[in-house]
């Protein structure tokens, strides 16, 4: 294991190179990241949370059919110069914001080889340094500091860390799944000892499930190059962690970071309309409204299915 770190952590890496099948016709001509989740595209969240960590360098690991993604960054000079002569200041500001987060990079994965392959492919951008890596699905509530607490983890004890959540044990064949061990003077931060990808109910070693923020010490790097196909005949993140869980090499060992805020799911469609009502009711400009609608709603004759048929699909 190794010892405290002060590197900072500059750098995250967001795979984005999924084909979004479970959104199709959705997801067929715009990438499944750029959905809106209320007003913002889904991968907006997840870079604005990099920047609340102090993370203003993004690469995002992409595939075919993802420019929108490399539009979306960028500044759009006409519809700025539009909305300037409108002197549309708030719709002005909403659009430059995503161009402001930061420096977003984009390399291709190429081939669809697994979230470690993905990861992979960021070892020349990101070099010798440690760095975040943050999965789309998940979007963590903006009032929690879950990464904060993840890079401060590794500047006490070094090594990588991982985000690690309770799961009902139904659910724990959807996630990496860890076995850990408490570390003396730390509450929600734990030392784990052993790490498998999507177990079933009956193997899991816990009902801690990896959610999607990491933060990684590059000598990942040469153990995920040397990491054989796993579960799916993938190269699994999960597998490469449960060799740096184990090394007693520089920069092995993992810690866990146990979150108990909100987070929402959006990689499914059952989820994402799940997440959209839950921050459409915290939305600081229509969540009040739209609260007081859903109560109503809820109890309408409409909503208990006694007004209408199913829509066909
Ligand atoms: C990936 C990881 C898995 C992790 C999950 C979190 O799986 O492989 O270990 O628990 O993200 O969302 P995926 O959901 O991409 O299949």
């Amino acid at each position: 294991m190794s010892v405290a770190s002060n590197e900072p952590v500059l750098k995250a890496v967001i795979p984005a190179a999924g084909l979004g099948t479970r959104f199709l016709p959705a997801s067929k001509a715009i990438p499944k990241e750029m959905l809106p989740v209320v007003d913002k595209p889904a991968i907006q969240y997840v870079v604005e949370e990099a920047a609340r960590a102090g993370i203003d360098d993004v690469l995002m690991i992409t595939g075919r059919n993802k420019a929108a993604l490399e539009d979306h960054f960028d500044r759009h000079w006409e519809l700025e110069a539009a909305l300037e002569r409108k002197l549309d200041d708030e719709k002005l500001r909403r659009v430059r914001k995503s161009a402001d987060l930061g420096n977003v990079h984009f390399v291709r994965q190429g081939e669809p080889l697994g979230l470690g392959h993905a990861v992979l492919c960021a070892k020349a951008h990101v070099g010798n340094a440690p760095f975040a890596v943050l999965l789309g699905d998940d979007l963590i509530d903006e009032t929690d500091s879950l990464l904060q607490d993840m890079i401060a983890a590794r500047m006490r004890h070094g090594g990588s860390v991982v985000a690690l959540m309770e799961v009902p044990q139904d659910q724990i064949h959807l996630y990496g799944c860890a076995a850990v061990e408490p570390i003396d003077g730390e509450t929600d931060v734990v030392r784990v000892t052993s790490m498998v990808e999507k177990p079933a109910a009956a193997d899991a070693p816990s009902n801690l499930a990896v959610i999607g923020r990491y933060v990684l010490d590059p000598s990942i790097f040469d153990v995920l190059e040397t990491t054989a196909p796993g579960r799916g005949g993938e190269i699994q993140l999960t597998d490469a962690l449960l060799t740096q869980a184990t090394s007693d090499q520089p920069g092995g060992g993992v810690l866990g970071v146990i979150f108990r805020g909100n987070r929402y799911d959006t990689g499914d469609r059952l989820d994402y309309m799940k997440a959209v009502v839950r921050l459409a009711v915290r939305h600081g400009e229509i969540g009040s409204d739209f609260r007081e609608w859903l109560l109503e709603w809820a109890g309408s004759d409409e909503c208990n299915g006694l007004e209408q048929h199913q829509l066909t699909h």
